[in-house]
């Protein structure tokens, strides 16, 4: 089994050093604030010398400045940096160009489940740069779970990881504005959840209410027929939605903003196209 260095013990690092100890990796461990290694330690990691302490580097940290705050002036001839740290993609292809100044090669990841899932089957994460880089390491990375290797472009992995992050974030507000909403007329989260639950599964299926394919397919074609459901329609709905939650004496930053969004592909002129159009706005600020 190969030796692998985690650089960065939060949630995430330390579970991720403690999964490559139960594949039977050799594991060095290394955190700013070091004795968060004592129970890696106590499970038989090795205490990194440093930051660049190791040939395969594994980073989990709040940014990348961490990992530059970390690393300080250190050379890494040689070494495969594979950073599953959230940053933008800028920041991250402009890594990539100063690790490989350091003789060093950076591979980028965004791991999409949260510390309990590593290592789990279902668990994947997003990789781009170097592929032959990557394959010679994937051996040992499996552990963490499957490798959704999605380009060179060492800025990609990060895109696909907020694209997912987006619509986590965004449609779980917008449950939590559900079940606020809900909850002035004193229905429980527990009595909404089966209806929230079909309304999940349904987005991701096949059927008349698998929007997550019928959009995907619209955009792709540059076409967003609104023949039975036009975007006004759903402008003035969504307005309706505002009030209510403005009567319940509810915030609505969120369900607002969603609001001015669809009034603004209306006012552009398409309100007798779908929902789909509202992308041509996104893409126009
Ligand atoms: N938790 C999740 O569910 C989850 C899921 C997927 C991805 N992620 C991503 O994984 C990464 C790690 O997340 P996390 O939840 O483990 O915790 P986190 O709070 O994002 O990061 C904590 C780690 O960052 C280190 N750190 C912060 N500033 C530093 C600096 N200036 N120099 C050196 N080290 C520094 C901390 O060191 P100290 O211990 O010394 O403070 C600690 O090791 C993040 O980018 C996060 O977005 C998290």
């Amino acid at each position: 089994m190969s030796e692998v260095t985690v650089v960065g013990l939060g949630p995430m690092g330390s579970k991720m050093a403690a999964t490559f100890l139960d594949a039977g990796h050799e594991v060095a461990v290394w955190n700013r604030t070091a004795s968060k290694a004592e129970p890696l330690l106590s499970r038989g990691a090795r205490r990194a010398a440093s930051a660049a302490d190791g040939e395969l580097l594994v980073v989990s940290q709040i940014s990348y400045q961490a990992m530059y705050d970390s690393l300080g002036d250190e050379r890494l001839d040689g070494k495969v940096v594979v950073n599953l740290s959230s940053d933008t993609p800028e920041r991250l292809r402009e890594a990539a160009r100063r690790v490989a100044g350091r003789g060093g090669t950076l591979i980028t990841g965004g791991v999409m489940v949260p510390p309990p899932g590593i290592g789990r089957p279902g668990a994947y994460t997003f990789y781009s740069g170097p592929k032959d880089v990557l394959d010679r390491h994937a051996a040992t990375l499996a552990a963490l779970g499957e490798i959704t290797y999605v380009g060179a472009d060492q800025g990609l992995a990060m895109m696909y990881y907020q694209a997912q992050l987006l619509m986590f974030w965004s449609s779980l507000t917008s449950l939590m504005h559900a079940q606020a909403l809900l909850g002035t007329s004193g229905v429980g989260p527990l009595e909404f959840l089966p209806y929230a639950r079909t309304l999940f599964a349904q987005l991701g299926g096949d059927g008349p209410m698998g929007y997550a394919k019928i959009l995907s397919e619209e955009i792709a074609a540059g076409r967003h027929p609104g023949g039975e459901n036009s975007l006004h329609m759903q402008a003035v709905g969504m307005g309706h939605v505002v009030e209510a939650l403005t009567d319940a004496g509810l915030e609505t930053t969120v369900p607002a903003a969603l609001k001015a969004l669809f009034d603004r592909a209306d006012a552009e002129g398409r309100g007798q196209e779908g929902i789909g159009t509202v992308i041509e706005s996104i893409r126009k600020p």
